[in-house]
């Protein structure tokens, strides 16, 4: 089976290709500078030429802070690129599997989020991946929504690594009132994979099991890592950013993923 990826130089892209090949598929790897998702001539023309049997749509913009000054240009990458991406594969019965995201939840809630839940987005970035969803559930049959979480790989700038550059600081604050469940971009991967030979089309909450806050996974990778540091938690009104976050991050993944802990153990003991 040939699978056409998008987005696939970022994080989540180069952990999930190489994955795919090993699990037998052939992969199309794409990126902006081959297959731009905004210009829907282009999308037409290359997905026309490379008949692929199935698309993993990984693009996306993901500055969530930025995309709150520039909705425009997060808008048309998220929504209306997904939108040509889903135009076509509905059209020509091309099964779809779009990367989505916890930030699709108001973060409101008080037991793990259900993929059936009310979506309502907290911010800008989340909102255009709504409109992703949107899209893709408008144009398609055959689809799948993957939502994930609080994803790091090594090869993207992520939390675990900017927190081990942060070691030799006097002192480290990190919010403790935001909770949510971490997700290795490999984990996520040998996750798309199960998906793809195994589970009808729907919506799927592929983040890790098991939940913590932003100062529990920070306290995990310096133990892990064997690195003391002098780690205090902070609430998020001290640590202003400006794109509000979820406070109750946590999904139902029907353990689809391993516990966070043991898939970050693995990433630590591998790169680290
Ligand atoms: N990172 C997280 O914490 C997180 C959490 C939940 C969900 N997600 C979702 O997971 C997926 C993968 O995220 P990631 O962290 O791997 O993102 P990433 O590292 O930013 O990778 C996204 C890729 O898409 C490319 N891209 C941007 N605009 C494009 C366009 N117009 N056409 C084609 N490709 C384009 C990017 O290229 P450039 O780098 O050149 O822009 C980049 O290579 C995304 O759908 C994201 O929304 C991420």
């Amino acid at each position: 089976m040939k699978i056409l990826v998008t987005g696939a130089n970022g994080m989540l892209g180069q952990d999930l290709c190489p994955i795919l090949e090993k699990n037998g598929y052939e992969v199309i790897k794409t990126d902006v500078d081959n297959l731009d998702i905004t210009n829907s001539a282009m999308v037409d023309s290359v997905l026309s030429a490379e008949k692929p049997d199935f698309v993993v749509h990984c693009a996306a913009y993901t500055n969530v802070d930025k995309a709150e000054e520039d909705y425009d240009t997060a808008h048309k990458i998220n929504a209306l690129g997904t939108e040509n991406l889903a135009k076509f594969c509905g059209t020509n019965d091309i099964p779809i599997l779009y990367i989505s995201t916890d930030y699709v939840f108001n973060g409101n809630g008080t037991k793990p989020y259900q993929p059936s839940d009310k979506t309502e987005p907290l911010n800008k970035y989340g909102l255009t991946k709504w409109e992703g969803e949107q899209a893709v559930q408008k144009y398609c049959k055959k689809f799948y929504i993957c939502r994930t979480s609080w994803l790091y790989g090594i090869h993207g700038k992520n939390f675990v690594e900017t927190m081990l550059s942060f070691a030799a600081k006097p002192e480290l604050k990190v919010v403790n009132d935001q909770i949510g469940c971490p997700t290795w971009t490999v984990e996520l991967s040998n996750a798309i994979v199960k998906i793809l030979k195994e589970k009808p089309y729907g919506i799927y909450h592929t983040c890790g099991s098991g939940i913590t806050s932003w100062f529990g996974f920070a306290k995990k990778i310096f133990e892990l890592a064997g690195i003391t540091v002098n780690l205090n938690p902070c609430t998020t009104d001290e640590f202003p950013r400006p794109a509000k976050r979820p406070a109750y991050s946590v999904m139902n993944n029907d353990e689809i993923c391993r516990d966070w802990q043991e898939a970050l153990a693995d990433y630590i003991r591998l790169y680290h």
